[in-house]
């Protein structure tokens, strides 16, 4: 089961913060635990509480985040004449700076091989949360968040890289954002992998050349859409693997690999994520990514 380590803000930022702190918060990382840091926020500027003014027309109410793509430097999920959108804006820029500094000290060296990828702002509430999304019903459960998982993208093949997610609950009323945290990656995964079927030949190619994935699929990538559907679908795992939940406080930061800690966001609004990306060769322990551990588990190469 994954582990939510608590390193109190005030320790985190004093001096004391040492090389060898540095050396257990990788490890505890890398074994898919969560870091939690209470305390540790963003500061907001004045013309940026707007954004707490109301929820109901600060997103487009087609996705479900605000996200800012940093190669684009372009803005989604908030229409273009938003009032809120330069407020937004500038928030998840400052936020991506702030993260990027946090994991620097949180791990010393190894911190800066990261590489920031997407910022979300999340202003919905998540309890209740509507269907979001241009699709049909039958798909809506793939981006229900209140089921247990570990983050797949379909468009966004990972192939040899992870996604460790910077999380801070920036709520202003008092209200936690609570999560489950799940079990074992490879007890989620040996439930799945033998009943998922084969990739079709060619399907990887195929699905690149119509556009459908950013670049092309890996089986790896294959694989973790598969247990991300089936283990949604999955009623049973839902309700009886093991599972904690915890509520981070506003004021807080949490992070993990996303794609190997089963996690589920149940209720809240208002945070902020900062998505990052590190190959398994650049990890300590590249035996305990998703990718090794589903080679071993299938003995084939897969990414
Ligand atoms: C998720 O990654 O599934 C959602 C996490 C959150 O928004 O708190
Ligand atoms: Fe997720």
């Amino acid at each position: 089961m994954s582990e939510i380590v608590q390193i109190p803000a005030s320790r985190f930022l004093s001096d004391s913060w040492s090389v060898q702190d540095q050396a257990d918060a990788v490890e505890k990382l890398e074994g898919s635990n969560v870091i939690f840091i209470p305390g540790l926020s963003v500061a907001m500027k004045d013309d940026e509480q707007i954004l707490f003014s109301q929820d109901r027309n600060l997103t487009d109410g087609v996705q479900k985040n605000i996200t800012l793509d940093p190669y684009l430097g372009k803005t989604s999920g908030i229409s273009k004449d938003s009032p809120y959108k330069a407020a937004a804006e500038s928030l998840m820029a400052r936020y991506k700076s702030e993260t990027e500094g946090w994991l620097a000290r949180l791990l010393g060296d190894p911190g800066r091989k990261y590489a920031a990828q997407r910022t979300t702002f999340r202003p919905v509430e998540i309890r209740n949360r509507k269907s979001i999304g241009k699709v049909g019903d039958e798909k809506q459960f793939r981006f229900d968040d209140t089921l247990l998982h570990a983050d797949a993208f379909k468009r966004r093949p990972m192939v040899k890289r992870r996604i460790l997610r910077v999380f801070n609950n920036i709520n202003p009323f008092g209200e936690p954002r609570l999560w489950k945290v799940g079990g074992d990656f490879t007890d989620y995964a040996k439930r799945y992998v033998g009943k998922m079927r084969q990739p079709w030949p060619g399907e990887f190619t195929v699905l690149n050349a119509l556009r459908l994935t950013h670049w092309k699929r890996s089986h790896y990538d294959h694989i973790m859409l598969n247990l991300h559907d089936m283990g949604k679908l999955d009623r049973d795992f839902q309700e009886n693997s093991p599972q904690q939940q915890f509520a981070f406080p506003p004021n807080a930061v949490w992070l993990c690999f996303t794609d190997s800690v089963l996690h589920a966001a149940l209720a809240g609004r208002y945070a902020l994520e900062q998505t990052f990306e590190i190959t398994i060769d650049d990890m300590r322990h590249p035996e305990k990514s998703p990718q090794r551990l589903l080679e071993k588990l299938t003995g084939k190469a897969l990414c």
